[in-house]
């Protein structure tokens, strides 16, 4: 059996993860070859303890969100890209609920694709616009920015960073240069949104350098992702600074919630698939190089909450916010929690799969050769900036967990839905690029 590469000397394994840990771990481990090799081996005997609080977390959680009013975007007319996908499914939904007039730009707004837009029980499909384009080309942001709108929230990207190193060029024109097309055509809009709000990631800060990042720290993405959604998060702030429009740049930590249907390369979504996908569960799938890594999370509808109220705020014009959460944690440990969340669940559902769940547990895995990926150990955002705005995450980590895992049971095992068939949602993105360049070659 091939062991796992040396830890490196200068990036000492957490104290979860100790060398005699890793060691005992590895030994003991009932291992199995195939791809490879890996070790299989239930969570709960891997040395895990309950992470400590961190500083954020719980003592932030509010019942109440006071910065926005909900009539503020009654009637209000709203353009979202992305809107098919995670995030500005549920903004869309969100604003739809609040009585805007929601139009969804997004290069697949097919009614086969899985999506909150699309699941009948958010019946939200019949109650906004859809519009097929692509943010690569400006012709097809010109003809639906005709119209004036009130708000415009961009989320559309090339979002899953281990297929980005494979169509860097396609990440690029979309992550950067998609974000150049659509402030270009606000800029010579005849009218003027009152916001323009643009979905960053904590990625563009890089490794971390300190105990958290502030919206000050220095900017060091160097991933193919990291660097594009870098670039076009500077050029919304460029187009506030030179242009004078109304940019908002909110640097967001892992979000998660139910219908995030990337489900080949995402943490949560990949390992409830797993779990609820097949007739019997599968093991989530935790990469011997992800052991030492540590992630905040947000619930999804607190990031709306976030979004919403920095669109609502003129003075948020040209501000740079980090989206931070109420938990910050190891990644082994948001993998127990979850397959812990699953196994309480079915006991009172199904003991045989609660049964099974418990006896999987996590299969530690090597990951071979993931080119170019720059995978980043630390990320912890400090969020005082937008908590000074009267932000404050309203779900624990617990909660939006349960809630996640509910979605994605009943989202798999229910008779009537389908499940996600295709391997991740950037399928349509091409699997070589050739023929986007064709496309833009063409515009
Ligand atoms: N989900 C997270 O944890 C997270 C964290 C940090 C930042 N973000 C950012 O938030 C935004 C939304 O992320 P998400 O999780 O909803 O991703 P997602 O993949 O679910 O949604 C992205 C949407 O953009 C669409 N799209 C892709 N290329 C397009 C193009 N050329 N033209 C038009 N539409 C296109 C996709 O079809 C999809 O519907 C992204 O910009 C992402 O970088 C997300």
């Amino acid at each position: 059996m091939q062991l796992g590469p040396p830890n490196p000397p200068d990036r000492a394994l957490h104290p979860l993860f100790n060398a005699m840990t890793i060691a005992a771990m590895l030994s003991e481990a009932r291992t199995v070859e195939r791809r490879g090799c890996f070790v299989d081996r239930r969570i709960s005997d891997i040395g895990i303890r309950p992470m400590a609080p961190t500083p954020e977390a719980g003592e932030d959680l509010q019942d109440e969100q006071p910065a926005v009013s909900d009539r503020l975007f009654a009637g209000s007319r709203v353009f979202i890209t992305g809107g098919m996908g995670f995030l500005g499914g549920h903004v869309a939904k969100r604003l739809v609920g609040l009585g805007a007039e929601v139009t969804v730009f997004d290069l697949d707004v097919s009614r086969a694709r899985p999506s909150i837009v699309n699941d009948p029980a958010e019946a939200l499909h019949s109650r906004l616009s859809l519009v097929q384009g692509d943010i690569r080309l400006a012709a097809d942001l010109r003809a639906v920015l005709v119209d004036p709108f009130d708000y415009v929230f961009h989320f559309a990207a090339y979002s899953v960073i281990e297929r980005s190193t494979q169509h860097p060029v396609d990440t690029i024109q979309t992550n950067a240069l998609g974000v150049v097309n659509l402030l270009e055509v606000l800029r010579h809009a005849a009218w003027r949104a009152k916001s323009i709000t643009f979905a960053s990631t904590d990625k563009v800060y890089g490794e971390m350098g300190t105990s958290s990042y502030s919206e000050e720290s220095p900017l060091r993405g160097i991933g193919v992702y990291d660097a594009a959604k870098l670039a076009g998060d500077v050029f919304a702030r460029m187009y506030n600074e030179v242009f004078g429009l109304p940019t908002v740049v909110m640097r967001l930590c892992n979000v998660f919630g139910p219908h995030d249907h990337n489900v080949a390369f995402r943490l949560i979504p990949k390992a409830l698939a797993r779990i609820y996908q097949g007739d019997d569960p599968e093991p989530p799938v935790l990469y011997y190089d992800s052991l030492n890594h540590w992630r905040d999370y947000i619930y999804v509808d607190d990031a709306v909450d976030a979004f919403l109220l920095v669109a609502s705020r003129t003075t948020c014009h040209g501000h740079v916010y980090n989206v931070a959460a109420a938990t910050h944690a190891p990644t082994p440990q948001i993998l127990k929690d979850l397959v812990d969340c699953a196994a309480a669940l079915e006991c009172s559902h199904d003991p045989k799969r609660h049964a099974a769940i418990e006896h999987n547990g996590i299969r530690v895995e090597m990951r071979i050769g993931v080119p170019g990926v720059v995978a980043i150990d630390r990320q912890h955002l400090d969020g005082s900036k937008l908590r000074a705005l009267g932000f404050a995450p309203k779900t624990s980590f617990a909660d939006g967990l349960t809630r996640t895992v509910a979605f994605y049971r009943s989202h798999y095992r229910a008779p009537d839905r389908a499940p996600d068939r295709s391997p991740d949602r950037t399928d349509h993105l091409g699997q070589d690029g050739s023929q986007d360049h064709e496309q833009l070659a063409k515009a």
